[in-house]
């Protein structure tokens, strides 16, 4: 069954609470949390201290994104705080399969992360290491970005690789992601759609959340 996994970074900071509280009566199971170090990426987000104040707030899988630089020195201060997965980037790193390892020892997910600039076959001798492929369907930084369709054939790619490999790895996309495209990346081969704006936009998340359940992805 594919997922919606809401962004955090769309809610209403003032409202967390509540926003957290609606995301879970909407039957959403993961929130996707995106820290970002104004290095990596030209934004700055949140740190270990929200994302345990949320692990406070909520039963959900906490999946975290690290959009950091050197993710590698934060990873033990997330799993503390409450993360069960952790993303980093494949830009950032030359050998990331030593830190799914790590990722693991700690005692959680462990994903990998390409921007839309980066070639899938770039990543895909490295699944087979990780839980999760998290493919950018924009470049990151900031919610609320058009999600950018050449995006599109890496999920197929990636796909076919898992299943000619007989892999676990989930395909997770992020950004730009709403109702209307996510038919799409599902049938392309997403199984965990984050959706921050679209999401916490929606009149009636919990719709949005069945409405994507009802797709069956492709895994065989
Ligand atoms: C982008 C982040 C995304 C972002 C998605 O840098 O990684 O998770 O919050 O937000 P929307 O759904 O608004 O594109
Ligand atoms: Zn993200």
């Amino acid at each position: 069954m594919a997922e919606i996994a809401p962004s955090i970074l769309a809610a209403d900071f003032a409202r967390l609470a509540d926003d957290i509280a609606s995301a879970d009566r909407a039957g959403a199971r993961i929130l996707h949390l995106d820290i970002m170090d104004g290095h990596f990426v030209p934004n700055i987000s949140f740190g270990p201290a929200i994302v345990k104040t949320i692990n406070r707030l909520t039963e959900s899988f906490l999946d975290v994104h690290l959009m950091l630089a050197e993710p590698e020195k934060y990873f033990k201060a997330f799993v503390d705080a409450g993360a069960d997965s952790i993303t980093f980037h494949h830009e950032v790193h030359p050998d990331p399969a030593r830190y799914a390892d790590q990722l693991r020892k700690l005692g959680v997910r462990a994903g990998i992360s390409i921007n839309p600039d980066r070639p899938v076959e770039a990543v895909l001798p490295l699944l087979r290491d990780f839980d999760y492929l998290l493919v950018m369907s924009v470049f990151p930084g900031f919610g609320g970005q058009a999600f950018i369709p050449e995006t599109l054939s890496k999920v197929v790619a990636a796909r076919e690789y898992i299943e000619r490999h007989d892999l676990k790895t989930i395909i997770q996309i992020d950004g730009g992601i709403d109702a209307d495209n996510a038919a799409s990346v599902i049938e392309a081969g997403a199984e965990i759609l984050v959706m921050g704006t679209a999401f916490f936009k929606a009149a009636d998340r919990a719709a949005l959340v069945r409405k994507v359940a009802s797709f069956t992805p492709c895994r065989k």
